[in-house]
């Protein structure tokens, strides 16, 4: 049995608390002959979680610091569950010293930074993955083989969207997510990366965009009585073409009052089309020209256990597969990629791709003008 030791870095914050349950559960489901992974330190500075995680994960180090963890020669993985601005400096002291990473997104704050780290993890020989689980809902894989199969024939068009409305009060208080030196692409590499992961796992490379991104509160009241100013873009709208020639639609928010988690996307092609609504997170819609005149109309698929991903979790259809199972597909597939020594989407070249997008997103909006994305 290969036990691959992990590091979760950040880990009293929510992803943190979701890896380390995905660690921990995916044999549960999957079994351990592709491995199994042991928590083997958790990094944190809550001194409160710090006290519970001695109860919750026994025997794992708890360490205030995320260089001790890299350089503890007992972990095999590191895991970087810290906000955005971290993520490339971590990364890239994980991957010299050699280890495996599993990078939260978006991988890096530019596409430079991006292709540094998937290059040192080229050299090294390790194993790397962003944190795209979304597209690791199986019903996602429905999608892509019905695209492979060339059911819907050649994509002409991309829509896709994903809003919601944390920031829709313009007293909602502040936090990183809304600090340029924290996160300094806002919501184009907090949301808009979730959309151009979709892209880049369903139609393919993007190779030029026009963007334009909107704050539109530019001060938000902090926790302690004071207020904050506003440095990164609340919301964005983009238009892109892909590099196999279909065009793209794409808009992303925190401010769309009412819409509290909004997911879709629809893929129109020369023989068929689908369409996903994440309010029913494990359906795809289909339209085949295939189908019979007067017969047409979109189809509803459940994806069911068909798919070695679901079945794992569930023996029939429509039970649903939630955000915290594709988490668990994640931390499995990360393992397996590990003791198998093959690479699984997303690694940091899809990472790269995608920053790749939000850099040329965030040019795009301040020269006012379509970028050209290079094609490495
Ligand atoms: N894939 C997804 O669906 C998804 C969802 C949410 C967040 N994220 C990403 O995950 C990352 C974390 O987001 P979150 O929502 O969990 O944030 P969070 O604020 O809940 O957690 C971040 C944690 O990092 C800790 N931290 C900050 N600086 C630190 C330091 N120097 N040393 C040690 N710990 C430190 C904080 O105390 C906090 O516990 C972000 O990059 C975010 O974009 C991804």
């Amino acid at each position: 049995m290969n036990e691959i030791r992990v590091a979760i870095l950040g880990a009293s914050g929510w992803m943190g608390k979701v890896h380390t349950m995905a660690f921990e559960t995916f044999p549960h489901f999957f079994g351990t002959a592709n491995g199994v992974a042991r928590i083997a330190a958790l990094v944190t500075r809550n001194e409160q979680a710090a006290r519970e995680f001695a109860v919750t994960v026994p025997g794992a180090k708890i360490l205030s610091d995320w260089q001790a963890a890299v350089a503890d020669p007992d972990v095999d993985l590191v895991d970087i569950c810290l906000p955005d601005n971290m993520h490339y400096e971590v990364a890239k002291a994980a991957l010299l010293a050699g280890k495996h990473v599993l990078c939260e997104k978006p991988l890096a704050d530019t596409a430079a930074e991006a292709r540094e780290l998937a290059d040192i993890a080229k050299v090294k020989g390790v194993i790397t993955r962003v944190g795209h689980a979304f597209p690791r809902n199986p019903v996602h894989d429905l999608a892509r083989d019905i695209i492979e199969a060339g059911e819907i024939g050649d994509i002409t068009m991309f829509r896709g969207c994903q809003h919601v409305d944390v920031f829709g009060d313009p007293m909602a208080p502040f936090m990183w997510r809304a600090d340029g030196a924290l996160a300094p692409t806002g919501i184009v590499g907090d949301t808009g990366s979730h959309v151009f992961s979709f892209m880049e796992f369903l139609v393919g490379r993007v190779g030029s965009l026009i963007a334009e991104n909107s704050i539109f509160t530019r001060s938000r009241p902090t926790a302690d009585g004071g207020t904050a100013e506003v440095t990164n873009p609340d919301a964005t709208n983009v238009i892109c073409r892909f590099e196999n020639g279909a065009t793209g639609l794409v808009d992303f928010s925190r401010v769309a009052t009412g819409r509290k988690f909004m997911q879709t996307y629809e893929i129109y092609g020369t023989r068929g089309s689908l369409a996903f609504n994440y309010d029913e997170i494990n359906r795809l819609r289909f339209y085949s020209n295939a189908d019979a005149n007067g017969r047409r109309g979109f189809r509803e698929i459940d994806v069911g256990p068909e798919y070695a991903n679901y079945r794992a979790f569930l023996p029939l259809p429509n039970f649903a597969l939630g955000y915290n199972e594709t988490k668990i597909i994640e931390a499995m597939e990360v393992v397996r990629s590990i003791v198998t020594n093959t690479p699984s989407w997303p690694t940091f070249e899809s990472g790269h791709h995608i920053t790749q997008i939000v850099d040329a997103c965030m040019e795009s909006s301040r020269l006012k003008r379509w970028v050209d994305i290079p094609k490495s």
